[in-house]
């Protein structure tokens, strides 16, 4: 079976490497591990910001903007328009800020069409009432796989890559892929499966599709968790240095010993500490719940649940 979007994110990075690369700035929160980027257009200084974070100290219930002001005042010292803010899925592990930066600096909010799914699923885990839609209108725009887009002048296209939760979407944008959480970098692997909805055989299929793009290809991950042995973060790699080195998921390893590895890997791994304060603000476009009548905003804890 010919896969169309894919071929047309593969004719599109090659496109884009004989023009000015894009440019990418990013800011890494490390009680998180989460690497937001702001990438740009450098002739038209149109950008987008790929999955921001909140700061949010859950013992306190306290959150706090100050990974986001660093993205605004980048964005405003380099005098860039934001188009989009873009995440890559609803994650589990931090909150997203992005309503705050739209607010400060404009922008349209997007993820994959497929969040319906994950509203679905946690509308049901948080017992929400009808206050919370389950269709996807807290954002801006929802993503097709295969649907193109742009920042100024550099071509972009969304492809869905499910397999850690069923909306995920890595976003080509001229010669670079931002690819949330399904690669890792090479000496880490790849991303968990065992969330609601997510789907280790789906995972790998996925991987193989953005291996599937030329080997050149700038890969930015969502996290890093620096590999043992290694003593700083990256959060940059290329396709063609997974497909030689990952060491879940290097070329040879078939779809069947992936899923064996994953499936006993995710076994052992304890929930991200902030999945539930997670989840049920990023199912609702990084929006607080709405105030109670005394005015102050509550997260719920589902017991005895996951
Ligand atoms: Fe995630």
């Amino acid at each position: 079976m010919t896969d169309a979007a894919l071929g047309r994110a593969s004719d599109l990075i090659l496109a884009a490497a004989k023009r000015p690369p894009i440019r990418v700035e990013s800011l890494f929160d490390e009680p998180t591990f989460t690497a937001t980027h702001v990438v740009y257009d450098p002739a038209t200084r149109h950008g987008a910001i790929v999955d921001s974070v909140l700061n949010f100290d859950a013992a306190s219930g306290r959150t706090s903007t100050r990974g986001a002001d660093a993205i605004i005042d980048y964005v405003k010292r380099e005098s860039l328009t934001i188009d989009w803010l873009l995440e890559t899925h609803a994650h589990a592990d931090h909150l997203s800020a992005a309503p705050y930066l739209q607010a400060e600096l404009g922008g349209k909010l997007a993820i994959g069409r497929e969040i319906t799914t994950v509203q679905n699923v946690f509308g049901k885990v948080f017992n929400f009432g009808t206050e919370f839609a389950r269709d996807g209108s807290q954002f801006d725009h929802l993503f097709d796989d295969g649907e193109t887009f742009a920042l100024g002048d550099v071509p972009a296209i969304a492809l869905h890559v499910p397999g850690h939760t069923p909306a995920d979407v890595a976003y080509v944008i001229g010669d670079a892929a931002f690819v949330g959480d399904t690669l890792f970098m090479p000496d880490y692997g790849t991303a968990r499966a065992d969330f609601p909805g997510g789907d280790a055989r789906a995972l790998y299929r996925s991987i193989r599709r953005l291996m599937a793009l030329p080997g050149a290809t700038r890969l930015f991950l969502c996290h890093d968790y620096k590999a043992p042995g290694r003593d700083h973060y990256v959060w940059e790699t290329t396709v063609g240095a997974e497909r030689a080195s990952n060491i879940h998921v290097h070329d040879g390893i078939g779809e069947d010993a992936f899923v064996e590895m994953r499936t006993r890997r995710d076994a052992t791994l304890d929930l991200p500490h902030l999945i539930l304060p997670s989840v049920q603000v990023n199912v609702r476009g990084g929006r607080l719940p709405p105030p109670e009548d005394n005015g102050a905003r509550y997260l719920k804890l589902p017991l005895d649940v996951f």
